[in-house]
């Protein structure tokens, strides 16, 4: 997924290629919707993504939660303030990128993001699809909109967008790794390792036992 490719990926890959020198790394986009059939597929050993699989061949492990931040364009009047709340944004023309939706236990499909504005009993006025996150952070820097994004896309279009703290809310976006259920590879356990090194350096604090306790 792009939004985890801007996140640490590429430290937790430099760490896994200091612990497995030799190990083949390779890395490939897949959409979370697609990446139980590539493991199921043996297309590939883990995912990395941020919705919850109702697979039951699929074992997922939580890592983190990212603080999401709203996307503005730099002269919107919100822009003045420190922080937003989700009510303020109610009335913008809200831009949508997710390919996944949510599933939720009900068997009811959300788009996510505004199933965090229905979260919060709010129904945002206006709103637009796009094929992607890229392209939803294009379109806030061309002045059309804003969006909402996990917090380590900031440095998109900084020169044009304004990137601020949801608040009091602290909306986080999670991020799991996915693999299968019977998976022996004892190179997850190095890689895991390796989230974990990456996490001690950048001062994240671990929230996840079966992350600390490997
Ligand atoms: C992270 O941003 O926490 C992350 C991204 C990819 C793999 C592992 C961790």
């Amino acid at each position: 997924m792009a939004s985890i490719l801007y996140g640490l990926l590429p430290d937790v890959i430099g760490e896994l290629r200091v612990q497995l020198p030799n190990l083949d790394v390779r890395l490939t986009e897949i959409s979370s919707g697609d990446q139980n059939r590539a493991l199921k597929a043996g297309e590939i050993d883990v995912g990395f993504g941020r919705f919850l699989s109702s697979e039951s061949f699929i074992k997922q492990i939580l890592l983190r939660h990212e603080r999401l931040v709203v996307a503005l364009p730099m002269n919107h009047q919100l822009t003045k303030k420190s922080n937003i709340s989700f009510k303020s944004l109610n009335d913008e023309m809200l831009i949508l990128y997710h390919r996944t939706p949510i599933l939720l236990s009900t068997g009811q499909e959300f788009d996510p993001l505004l199933h965090l504005f229905y979260e919060r009993h709010l129904i945002p006025k206006n709103t637009q699809k796009v094929r992607d996150m890229q392209i939803a952070l294009g379109l806030v820097s061309a002045g059309e909109g804003v969006t909402i994004v996990p917090i380590s896309l900031k440095g998109i279009h900084q020169e044009k967008i304004t990137y601020l703290p949801l608040s009091p809310d602290n909306a986080t976006s999670p991020i799991y790794l996915n693999t299968l259920l019977d998976n022996q590879n004892p190179n997850i356990t190095t890689l895991l390792k390796s989230i974990q090194t990456v996490y001690e350096k950048k001062g994240i604090i671990q929230t996840n036992p079966l992350l600390i306790n490997l």
